[in-house]
């Protein structure tokens, strides 16, 4: 029974002041469900709007490549800085302390290998993401592969149906094909693609006209970093495309394949989130690399 002794009544109802309306910072994402905007803000800073996601899922197709061969040594390390991990289930299980308590952006497909084109890709069970409380689930799209394309959509339309019950958003991430051009038009309707098929974030490459890709694209664009660069250059790419509206990096070589991994993502975070110019970044990352 309720305890009635003592039961006050309630004075500060605060008539006549409305509800603050707030704004979502996340692009797209007004009127989602409570569930999908906690796990984007769990994601994309509130404050800043953006991210800086460490990727280190490269193993699914590459094995153990350079800086993720142990990712107990390599990686864990690293994860203080990051906003968000994005690994496979079997990294995740095996290397990431549940204790490190980041946002996972679960890399949630898989099928394919280096030493092989293109594959048929199958999907995470939906159970599984909860099972491991993910905040996002990533799956590539090979939009332009004639033989490839209509499955991997496929695999993100299933990907977004099963996130939608669940309130777990989902990553498109344009995968692009030796055949295809690396180019703003490529891009654009990659990224679109995938967002209209339900996608809550895209991932793609920064290029020259990255600005009419993001422009575009109705979710949140972060760019990978791909090929390992050097670090002033990696800076200037993080620059460039947070400039031209990116929503954040999901990075991974440019930062596990530094010279100091450790300098070079909290250098990234500072371009993300603080704006400084890339030659900040390379200094503070020099700074860093000395201690
Ligand atoms: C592959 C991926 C990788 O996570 C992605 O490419 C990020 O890594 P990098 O910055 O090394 O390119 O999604 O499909």
């Amino acid at each position: 029974m309720a305890d009635l002794d003592d039961l006050r009544e309630g004075k500060l109802f605060g008539v006549g002041i409305p509800v603050a309306q707030q704004a979502f910072h996340v692009k797209g994402a007004d009127h989602l469900s409570w569930g999908m905007k906690d796990r984007l803000s769990r994601i994309f800073n509130p404050k800043s709007g953006r991210s800086v996601m460490l990727a280190f899922d490269h193993g699914f197709i590459m094995g153990p490549t350079s800086g993720l061969e142990r990712i107990d040594l390599n990686i864990q390390p690293l994860m203080e800085y990051a906003d968000c991990l994005m690994c496979t289930r079997g990294i995740l299980q095996t290397s990431v302390p549940p204790t490190v308590n980041k946002p996972i952006c679960l890399r949630s497909d898989a099928g394919t290998s280096i030493l092989t084109e293109l594959n048929d890709n199958v999907i995470i069970d939906i159970q599984e993401a909860v099972r491991m409380n993910v905040s996002a689930m990533a799956v590539m799209l090979a939009i332009g592969d004639e033989k490839y394309e209509a499955k991997t959509i496929a695999n993100l339309y299933n990907a977004v149906d099963q996130g939608s019950k669940y309130g777990i958003p989902v990553m498109g991430v344009t995968a692009v094909g030796k055949q295809m051009a690396r180019d703003a038009r490529y891009f654009g309707l990659a990224s679109r693609i995938c967002a209209e098929n339900g996608a809550n974030i895209v991932k793609t490459y920064y290029c020259d006209g990255f600005e009419n890709v993001v422009s575009a694209c109705p979710v949140p664009v972060v760019i990978a970093g791909g090929k390992k660069l050097p670090e002033l250059e990696a800076l200037e790419l993080c620059y460039k495309a947070i400039n031209e509206g990116a929503a954040g990096v999901d990075m991974g070589r440019n930062v596990f394949q530094s010279e100091d991994p450790a300098a070079m993502i909290q250098a990234v975070h500072a371009v993300v989130h603080e704006s400084i110019t890339p030659q900040q970044g390379y200094e503070m990352f020099l700074d860093l690399k000395k201690k």
